[in-house]
């Protein structure tokens, strides 16, 4: 079965195809950041017409790459939501008119069911079940997952997404759009003692985490630079000191976060999703992660024990076609298949699914 992925919920176009025997056989990316950078942020308004633009050149290079012609589609996933609005109905209307024309199904895939399967994408995949850690720019979760559509939330952010959280902070430090993997790349530059940082939400007895004060943090911080110093400028290096220091809390946070999940779950396997993903720092430490479970009154303190983390491939980190296309596939196995040309521009993984099956539960 040939499944042709189309991502377009925000600012990138992503294609795919993916076979159920022989894996993923072609993936195109056209990402919008430049396009976008001049305004700093996302034009929603644009993003929609550069969808449409690039979704048929796009589609045609990854049938030529993988040797494939439009008849040979079997299925055709397109992203439902969430996302922005017009930039979804892009993707939906193309996918759903592909899908007619051909006389296939149109799945309606769920966008963090794509980021969540995308480790199952790598050479190396995690086995159900696992506990996934979804840090994207909209959406920061914990998630159990104990089978394709079988997903519990555990917890989340209260207020930005971590993700979010480094876009913001970036722009407060001069950096240009889009800044998260900006900031990441000047926190190597930085010393890791130099400012301290809080860890909200640290120490809370839940899963749920915060990451807007650390942006007011940062500012305080700079304010603090800048009332030292006189001058609005903020020198090189403590520029680069702030991001380390930025960076290195919200990895402390998450981290202990997917330890307490891990521990509450029992689960021994984790799954980190989403564009933060791709942080360097991040990777470093969750490769090295471990739990303890607590000690018991008269017992000899409980070992360590090593817990197995995937990343997806860091090309499948951010927005892609290959885990909408792999997610489909998945979905198409199931029997799962969407009825109508719709968009969710909102929607929790706790919604019911387009078949009426609930596909997620909430713990
Ligand atoms: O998953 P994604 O591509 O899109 C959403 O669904 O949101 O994630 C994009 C987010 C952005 O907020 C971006 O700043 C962040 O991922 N990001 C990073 C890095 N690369 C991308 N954040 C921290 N470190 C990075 N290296
Ligand atoms: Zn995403």
């Amino acid at each position: 079965m040939l499944v042709l992925g189309i991502e377009s919920s925000c600012d990138e176009t992503g294609v795919a195809l993916y076979e159920h025997t022989h894996g993923l056989l072609a993936h195109q990316l056209h990402t919008q950041m430049a396009m976008h950078a001049e305004y700093g942020g996302v034009v929603p308004e644009l993003a929609s017409r550069d969808h449409i633009r690039r979704l048929v050149p796009l589609t045609e290079a990854a049938l030529q790459e993988a040797g494939k012609s439009y008849a040979d589609i079997d299925a055709v996933a397109f992203t439902q939501g969430p996302g922005l609005g017009g930039a979804l109905l892009a993707g939906a209307s193309f996918a759903n008119a592909l899908a007619f024309s051909l006389g296939k199904p149109a799945i309606a895939v769920h966008h963090l069911e794509g980021h969540l399967l995308s480790p199952l994408l790598a050479a190396e995949k995690p086995e159900f079940p696992f506990v996934a850690l979804l840090v994207s720019g909209g959406h920061t979760q914990l998630m159990a997952v104990r089978g394709i559509g079988d997903y519990t939330l555990l917890g989340e952010s209260v207020d930005d997404a971590a993700g979010e959280a480094f876009d913001k902070t970036a722009k407060l430090l001069g950096l240009p759009y889009p800044g998260g993997a900006k900031l990441s790349e000047l926190a190597r530059l930085g010393s890791p003692d130099a400012f301290q940082l809080p860890r909200p939400m640290l120490h809370s007895p839940d899963l749920q985490m915060s990451f807007s004060g650390l942006k007011t943090a940062v500012l305080t911080a700079v304010q603090k630079v800048r009332e030292q110093s006189g001058s609005d400028d903020i020198p090189e290096q403590t520029r680069n000191d702030i991001c380390r220091a930025f960076q290195d809390a919200v990895v402390d946070v998450l981290a202990a976060k997917a330890q307490k999940a891990l521990l509450d779950t029992g689960f021994r396997t984790l799954v980190v999703a989403g564009g933060v993903g791709a942080n360097w720092k991040l990777r470093e430490v969750f490769a090295r992660l471990s739990v303890r479970r607590p000690s018991e009154k008269g017992r000899p303190k409980p070992a360590a024990e090593k817990i197995n983390v995937f990343f997806p491939p860091l090309e499948y980190c951010t927005d892609n076609g290959a885990m909408i296309a792999f997610a489909g596939a998945m979905r198409l196995q199931s029997g799962h298949s969407a009825g109508a040309v719709n968009v969710k521009p909102r929607c929790p993984l706790t919604e019911t699914g387009e078949s009426g099956t609930e596909i997620v539960k909430s713990a």
